[in-house]
C-alpha cells in the first residue's frame, strides 16, 4: 500500500482521532485550564511516539513544549515542523451552534475550537507522518517536530527555548500549517506575514470616581479623553496619523502588486464574509494590499466607568484601552512602538496622566519564494487537492516563523489549510473536511518530494 492509499483507508480513524484531540480544552490564557493544556501536550507526545525515535515533553515556566526527532536518514534534508496545540478561549459560548469542545460535523465542516487554529492543521501533519512511517517503514527524511502551547499568548517559552537550545531545532527548512488558503479550492503557499505590536494604556484623571452631578462640568473624564485619542489616530482616508509610521514601509514591486491583485480572490465574497454595511480601508490600495502589505493600527478593547445593568451617574477616575499595530516590511517594531508612544503622549491633554505599556512586539516576515522547496510545496498542494495552487501573503502573525527565519536563515514553508471564513478566534470555528483530508495527502506528497530532492 502506498502512503496515499493508506491515508484514504484511514479517513474515519483520522477524523476520530482529531475529535479526541479537539475535546481537550487547551486554552493557554486561562490558568484554570493549565491541566488541560498539559493533557493536550501529552496527547501529542503519545501520538508522536509511534513515528519518532525521540519524543520529549519539555517543561517550561509556562506550558510544555513537545519535541520529537525521527531516526536519522543520512543524506536527506532535515525539516522542522512547527505548530501549536493551544487554543483561544471559546467565549462567547452562547454564540456557538454546538459546544466549542464537543466537535461536530455539519455540512462538510468539523466545528470545534482549534479545528482551523491550529490543532486540526497540526493533526494533518501527524497523520501524514504516520502514513509515511506505516507504509515505508520509516520517515523518508529527517524530521524534527516542535509543537508549542503558548502561541496564542505570545510564545514566550518557545522563544526562550530557541535562545537557549536553538541548535537542536536547526533544520534545512521550516514547515508550518497555521495559515489559510486564499479561498475554497485554492491551495496556497503563504510567503509573507505581518508583524504585531500590542499595547495597553491606562488614563487617570481624578483620584477616585466622582458623582457626575456634583463634579460634572468642571473635571476631566478619562473615558471621553480616551475616545478622543483614538478618534485622532486615523485620518479620513483611514491612514494612521502617527508621524513616521509609514516611513519604512517597503513599496511593492510592480510585479508583486500585479501578481497579488490578479489572484483568484473575490471582493464580493470578502464583503459577504465581513458582513458590515461597507468596508473601511486605507485609500489608494486594493483590499488585498490593505490586508497583506499595509500596516494598521487597531483598537482592540476599551473600558472603564460603569458597564453594569441600568444607569450609574459617575465620572470614572480611570479608563483603559488595548490596541495593536500590524507591521509590514521594513518597519521596525521597536521604532514603531516609540513613535506610537510619543504620539499618544503628545495628543493627550494635561488633565490626565497616562501609563503606556508595550505588551509584545513582533517583526513582519516576507520571503522570496524562489527556493526549490517552495516549488515542491506548490506541486504537493496541487497533487493533494487536484487544484491549481497559488502564492499569497497574509495579514496574521506567527512570531516563531520570523524567529526561525532570522536565526537559521532557512526557507519557511507555510502551507495553510484553513479558510478565511472559518471563524478562528470566534464562535463556530470550523475546518472544511475536504481541506483536512486534502491537507494530509498534500503534506505526505510534500515530505516525499523533499526526500527525493
Ligand atoms: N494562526 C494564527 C496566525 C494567522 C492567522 C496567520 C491567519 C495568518 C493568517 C495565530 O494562531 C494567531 O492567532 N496569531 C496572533 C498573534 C500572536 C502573537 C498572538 C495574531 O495574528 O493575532
Ligand atoms: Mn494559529
Ligand atoms: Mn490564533
Amino acid at each position: 500500500m502506498n502512503s496515499i492509499d493508506y491515508i484514504e483507508s484511514r479517513r474515519d480513524a483520522n477524523l476520530a482521532e482529531l475529535v479526541e484531540f479537539l475535546r481537550i480544552p487547551s486554552i493557554s490564557t486561562k490558568s484554570e485550564h493549565k491541566a488541560d493544556v498539559e493533557r493536550a501536550a501529552r496527547w501529542v507526545v503519545e501520538k508522536l511516539r509511534g513515528q519518532f525515535e525521540k519524543v520529549e515533553l519539555i517543561p517550561t515556566k509556562g506550558h510544555p513544549l513537545v519535541y520529537a526527532q525521527s531516526a536519522q536518514v543520512p543524506g536527506k534534508p532535515t525539516v522542522l515542523f512547527y505548530g501549536h496545540y493551544d487554543v483561544q478561549p471559546s467565549e462567547p459560548d452562547n454564540l456557538w451552534t454546538t459546544p466549542a469542545f464537543e466537535p461536530t460535523v455539519r455540512g462538510g465542516n468539523l466545528y470545534a475550537r482549534g479545528t482551523a487554529d491550529d490543532k486540526g492543521q497540526v493533526h494533518i501533519h501527524l497523520a501524514a507522518f504516520e502514513a509515511l512511517k506505516k507504509t515505508e517503514g520509516r520517515l523518508p527524511l529527517n524530521v524534527k517536530v516542535i509543537i508549542e502551547g503558548e502561541e496564542e499568548v505570545g510564545g514566550e517559552s518557545l522563544y526562550t527555548y530557541v535562545k537557549q537550545n536553538g541548535e537542536r531545532l536547526k533544520a534545512d527548512v521550516l514547515v508550518v500549517s497555521d495559515t489559510s488558503m486564499l479561498a475554497p479550492g485554492v491551495p496556497s503557499v503563504t510567503y509573507g506575514l505581518r508583524g504585531l505590536n500590542y499595547y495597553q494604556i491606562e488614563l487617570t484623571g481624578a483620584a477616585q470616581d466622582l458623582h457626575s452631578g456634583v463634579f460634572g462640568g468642571a473635571v476631566p473624564n478619562p473615558l471621553t479623553i480616551l475616545s478622543e485619542l483614538f478618534a485622532k489616530l486615523h485620518d479620513k482616508n483611514f491612514r494612521v496619523t502617527v508621524p513616521g509610521f509609514y516611513d519604512d514601509v517597503a513599496t511593492l514591486s510592480r510585479a508583486e502588486r500585479k501578481a497579488l491583485n490578479s489572484l483568484p480572490w473575490k471582493l464580493s465574497e470578502f464583503k459577504k464574509n465581513v458582513g458590515a454595511p461597507a468596508l473601511a480601508g486605507e485609500k489608494g490600495f486594493s483590499v488585498v494590499e490593505q490586508l497583506w502589505c499595509r500596516p494598521t493600527l487597531e483598537l482592540n478593547g476599551m473600558w472603564g466607568g460603569y458597564m453594569g445593568e441600568g444607569a450609574k451617574t459617575v465620572i470614572p477616575a480611570k479608563a483603559w484601552a488595548k490596541f495593536s499595530t500590524r507591521l509590514v516590511p521594513d518597519q521596525n517594531p521597536a521604532k514603531i512602538a516609540r513613535q506610537v508612544e510619543k504620539h499618544t503622549h503628545g495628543l493627550l491633554p494635561k488633565t490626565v496622566t497616562c501609563e503606556f505599556k508595550v505588551l509584545s512586539m513582533g517583526k513582519p516576515w516576507v520571503a522570496t519564494y524562489t527556493h526549490p522547496y517552495f516549488g515542491a510545496a506548490h506541486r504537493a498542494l496541487e497533487k493533494g487537492f487536484g487544484k491549481k495552487a497559488v502564492f499569497i501573503r497574509e495579514g496574521g502573525s506567527i512570531p516563531f516563523v520570523t524567529d526561525m527565519s532570522d536565526t537559521f536563515k532557512i526557507p519557511c514553508i507555510l502551507m495553510g489549510f484553513g479558510l478565511p471564513d472559518e471563524n478562528a478566534h470566534a464562535p463556530d470555528e470550523h475546518m472544511s473536511l475536504e481541506n483536512y483530508f486534502g491537507g494530509i495527502k498534500a503534506a505526505a506528497y510534500f515530505y516525499e518530494e523533499l526526500a527525493r530532492a
